[in-house]
């Protein structure tokens, strides 16, 4: 049984990514006004992706607010090929590594839809008074044990888990804090949105492409069609579909045969908070938590929504 985080830690942790988070939010409401917000970096990342201003911006920010907070030795993000250990003290003491998706939803910065930030915290496994090692961030998603997100949305919200249910914060942009609105959240057991990029259908296995006409018909449990909605940021479909019952799915396709998703800063985080509450986050066949990854920017299959639609999908892939 791993031992929750403690009160001391997580708030260290929570003002970390409050800071970079609060400035990033203030930027992203003035995109169009600020000349380092909207618009293409001129780099690609390690995935080959063209990275924005925006992705860089803010995996800085994030970077520096975790070595700068003394209890993270080590991260890794979307956009660096490598993990970072943090040199000296830090680097040798802080007992935690995380690893995040700095800016979820590139492509939407410059349309003025909705972003955001996902990141996932384990305790390190490698001796404090050492330096960190990849073993520190390859862990299953179980070991997590602080998780969240942080959506740009129509208002900015933090939400996250510890293990013991979700709570979310909506920021006050006049007292620029977090302040607690959605206590406990739940997961409805069932819904009616369903959320996958369809023009990639076609190119989808015959399980999934039935499931997605079960859906669409009215054989469905409530006799009507389901609504489909994807935004194309995850955390944003995500955060809907915790609210109002769903079921997001990213499958393997041929561009992308593992699937989009990345694991350990996408999948993990966002599967902790659907189960915690009470939804689930398989690959379509397994749970996404038990999954021993071996590369930090492994991908994996992902059907994460409401308890019974991820299971009703499972049962079209077995
Ligand atoms: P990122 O912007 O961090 O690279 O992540 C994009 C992800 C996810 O947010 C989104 O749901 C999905 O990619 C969209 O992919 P498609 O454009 O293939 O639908
Ligand atoms: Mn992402
Ligand atoms: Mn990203």
């Amino acid at each position: 049984m791993k031992e929750p985080i403690s009160s001391k830690d997580l708030a260290t942790l929570i003002q970390a990514i409050s800071e970079p988070a609060i400035s990033l939010s203030l930027d992203i409401r003035r995109a169009g006004l600020l000349e380092h917000v909207l618009g293409q970096q001129g780099n690609l990342n390690v995935q080959g992706e063209a990275q924005q201003k925006l992705d860089v911006l803010a995996d800085e920010a994030f970077i520096r607010a975790f070595q700068s907070c003394g209890i993270v030795c080590a991260i890794a993000s979307e956009e660096n090929d490598d993990y970072l250990a943090f040199p000296s003290d830090a680097g040798l003491n802080g007992e935690y590594v995380v690893l995040f998706d700095p800016l979820d939803g590139s492509s939407n910065i410059d349309v003025n839809v909705s972003i955001g930030t996902i990141f996932s915290v384990y305790r390190r496994i490698s001796p404090k008074g050492t330096m960190p090692d990849l073993n520190d961030m390859l862990q299953p998603g179980t070991e997590q044990v602080f998780a969240g997100y942080v959506l740009y949305g129509s208002s900015t919200m933090l939400v996250y888990t510890t293990g013991n249910g979700v709570d979310g914060y909506t920021l006050d942009p006049v007292k620029e804090q977090f302040m607690l609105s959605h206590e406990t959240m739940r997961m409805p057991e069932n819904g009616r949105i369903y959320s996958m990029n369809e023009g990639n259908i076609q190119e989808c296995e015959q399980g999934l492409v039935r499931y997605i006409q079960y859906c669409q018909s009215r054989e469905n449990q409530t006799g009507m069609p389901y609504s489909g909605r994807y935004i194309g940021s995850l955390v944003a479909d995500f955060h809907r579909n915790l609210i109002k019952g769903g079921i997001y799915i990213y499958p393997e396709v041929p561009a992308s045969p593992q699937g989009r998703l990345r694991l350990l800063y996408e999948c993990n985080p966002l599967a902790w908070i659907a189960e915690q509450a009470g939804g689930l986050a398989t690959t379509g066949r397994k749970r996404i938590l038990e999954i021993s990854p071996t590369s930090l920017h492994q991908r994996a299959p992902y059907y994460v929504g409401s308890k019974w639609m991820v299971e009703k999908a499972m049962a079209f892939l077995a």
